[in-house]
């Protein structure tokens, strides 16, 4: 199994909807804790047993390549609001941070070493309140940014606010408990985002944001402090369990800052 370097951020997708061989739901039953299992048996729906599923061998399995270990041995541990962390982490994979986010059929696991990631996935389905969402939740600023778009824009544009919101949100850990309006995004100009935060100047912020299309009609943003300040690397992954990945050609669509996609061979934004 190749193990793609992590020097820089490392985006793994499944689409889970395509696992269906019963020997791999199987293999990825057996590597579940017994509590993952008992979770897994409170499904109703088999759809929802099998995402549950295919996400916890998924974690497994990529953080097991990192630790050189039986992805069955991995226990974590959970944050205040949640966010979960390796338990136990060895020296070779202590600097390594880890989020995961799903939605639809989409599985998206973000890995960094020496920094920290939040990761979003959400899927364009019919959102019909999103203004009053944004007007309850969203800054003063992006409620305006909102208002001011052609209808058919708008629906994405929030889409994008939504799930870099959430990305930075979970990069903090502090999940929904993090008031959204305390923190905002413009992208007003094309292909950039700027991020601005309270008590925090831009320019000044630790925090960089990309935004891309793993799947049609799906956003996912990532929001990352990274050892690179000035061009990481952000390499993107087909993931099947028990098979090669594959890499993807996506690119993002939007960033506070210039990343070196890999794809086969390096290509800047
Ligand atoms: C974390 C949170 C933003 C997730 O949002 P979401 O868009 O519904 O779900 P996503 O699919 O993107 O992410 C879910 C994954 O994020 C991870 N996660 C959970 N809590 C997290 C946190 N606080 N920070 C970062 N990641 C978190 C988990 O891996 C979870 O997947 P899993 O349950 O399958 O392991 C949201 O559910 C939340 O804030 N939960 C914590 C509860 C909380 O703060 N309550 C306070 C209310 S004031």
């Amino acid at each position: 199994m190749r193990v793609p370097s992590i020097d820089g951020i490392s985006i793994w997708i499944c689409r889970h909807d395509r696992i269906s061989s019963p020997e791999d739901l199987a293999r990825c039953w057996d590597l579940l804790s017994e509590t993952e299992r008992r979770r897994g048996e409170g499904f109703r729906l088999a759809s929802d047993r099998h995402a549950y599923v295919v996400t916890r061998a998924m974690q497994r399995l990529l953080l097991s390549r990192y630790r050189a270990t039986d992805p069955r041995s991995l226990l974590f541990d959970k944050g205040a609001f949640g966010r979960p962390s390796l338990r136990n982490a060895l020296a070779e994979s202590a600097d390594l941070d880890f989020n995961l986010s799903h939605d639809g059929n989409v599985i998206a696991l973000g890995m960094v070493n020496r920094g920290t990631i939040g990761i979003d996935v959400t899927a364009s389905g019919c959102r019909p309140a999103f203004l009053g969402v944004a007007r309850r939740f969203f800054t003063r600023g992006e409620v305006a940014a909102l208002e001011a778009l052609p209808d058919d824009a708008r629906a994405d544009c929030f889409l994008q606010l939504w799930a870099l919101k959430e990305a930075y949100v979970k990069a903090l850990g502090g999940g929904l408990s993090i008031p959204f309006d305390s923190f905002g995004f413009c992208l007003e100009k094309p292909a950039s985002i700027r991020f601005h935060a309270n008590g925090n100047r831009e320019g000044t912020s630790p925090w960089s944001f990309w935004l891309l299309s793993p799947a049609a009609g799906v956003v996912m943003a990532i929001c990352a402090r990274t050892a690179d300040r000035t061009q990481p690397t952000i390499g993107v992954y087909e993931f099947r369990p028990f098979a090669e990945d594959t890499p993807m050609t996506c690119r993002p669509t939007r960033a506070s800052l210039p990343a070196t996609i890999k794809i086969d061979k390096d290509a800047a934004l």
